[in-house]
């Protein structure tokens, strides 16, 4: 009887015991998901969302991108890409490809990124989905990509990509450069437009920061003279109006950059050293091969290229010299036969 009463004792303390620390367990609980919870989920987000704004959040990046569902660029585009890195150590690479989707976390980031062996040595490179819908949002350019039809555009990926870039500069802001162009040297300005020859400026490659006047212009000049059936028109037609209404024509008397207002506006030498009808001869062999010294970087005009001309290991062309010398993680690859896309 006694034996059972100190039983039923124990365990009546034993269920009274369990009880209260449950509810102090469940009070702390509570206490943990109102009070720390929140801040540690902040805090862990912050730590696993990996995005382009939070990457490119100091507005110095590089950015390049790919407005196909291609995955599998071309050597060009994979030169264009490293020789950036390169001349950029300190800044981050960014390339936008629409074939990409779901990057949220650092580990999808450097899974995409081994897709690439040739860019995945450089750790200034990322790779990000390009989505045009959430990029072009709060931009004069929403308007127009709720309108378009894709399928009837005779340029499709050419005028999607021209807004793309206006939009990337204005969010981003840093460099926006085409995938045709070696990088040579860093740009010693962080404002700058350059000028493809004497009469159109480039769209391929341009220096704003994040936010700039400038770049809502384009964006608003693209979707009021929209013309997508005329080449050229949504892209360096855009720039050229633009710096026109601002500056004039900007005249060049000499190799020396000018000013467009308050921003660098580059003589043809610094990008485009061989001008378009030439562009053949970034494929042949040079007696005296020029140093390119006055260039950031070379234009390889890659829309002219329909013959599929391309960087030939031991040719001895111009191009193979470029590529030896400023991509030479991908020339080495080019050189062995190796895959540069897995
Ligand atoms: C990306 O996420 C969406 C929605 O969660 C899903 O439908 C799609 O299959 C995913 N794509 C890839 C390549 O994982
Ligand atoms: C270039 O030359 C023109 C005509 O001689 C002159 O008006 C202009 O100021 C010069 N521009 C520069 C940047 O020197
Ligand atoms: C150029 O002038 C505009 C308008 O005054 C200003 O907003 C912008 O910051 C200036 N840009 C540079 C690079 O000084
Ligand atoms: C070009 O630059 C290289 C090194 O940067 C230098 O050795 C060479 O003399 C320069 N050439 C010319 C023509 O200025
Ligand atoms: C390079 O590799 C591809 C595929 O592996 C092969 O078809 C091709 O013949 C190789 N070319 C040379 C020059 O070895």
């Amino acid at each position: 009887m006694l034996k059972q009463l100190k039983i039923s004792t124990m365990f009546i303390i034993v269920v009274a015991i369990a009880s209260i620390s449950r509810i102090s367990f469940k009070y702390k609980s509570g206490l943990i998901s109102d009070l720390l919870l929140p801040k540690y989920f902040v805090i862990s987000n912050r730590a696993n969302s990996f995005s382009a704004s939070t990457i490119l959040r100091k507005g110095n990046g590089i950015l390049f991108m790919e407005t196909t569902n291609r995955m599998n660029p071309p050597s060009l585009v994979l030169c264009a890409i490293e020789s950036a890195a390169r001349v950029y150590p300190d800044r981050p690479v960014a390339f936008f490809m629409k074939g990409l989707e779901n990057i949220t976390t650092e580990e999808d980031e450097k899974r995409a990124k081994q897709q690439f062996p040739t860019l995945s040595s450089y750790s200034n490179i990322y790779l990000f989905p390009l989505r045009m819908d959430e990029l072009f949002n709060n931009t004069p350019l929403k308007s127009w990509f709720d309108k378009v039809n894709p399928k009837k555009e005779v340029y499709w990926s050419h005028v999607s990509s021209d807004a793309c870039r206006f939009a990337l500069i204005w969010k981003y802001g840093g460099i926006y450069t085409d995938t045709d162009v070696i990088s040579l040297r860093p740009i010693p300005q962080d404002h700058f437009l350059a000028a493809q020859d004497v009469t159109t400026t480039s769209s391929g490659v341009l220096g704003l920061s994040s936010h700039y006047q400038l770049a809502w212009q384009f964006m608003e000049n693209f979707v009021e003279n929209y013309r997508g059936e005329i080449w050229g028109h949504q892209g360096p037609g855009v720039v050229t109006r633009v710096v026109k209404k601002l500056c004039g024509m900007p005249v060049f008397n000499s190799t020396d950059d000018v000013m467009c207002t308050n921003i660098s506006y580059f003589h043809p030498q610094r990008f485009y050293p061989i001008s378009y009808p030439s562009w053949r001869r970034y494929f042949v062999v040079w007696e005296n091969v020029p140093t390119f010294n006055d260039s950031y970087g070379l234009h390889l005009w890659n829309f002219m290229n329909n013959e599929g001309k391309s960087m030939v290991p031991g040719s001895n062309t111009l191009v193979e010299l470029f590529y030896r010398k400023q991509c030479p993680t991908t020339y080495g690859y080019i050189l062995r036969n190796e895959s540069t896309h897995l």
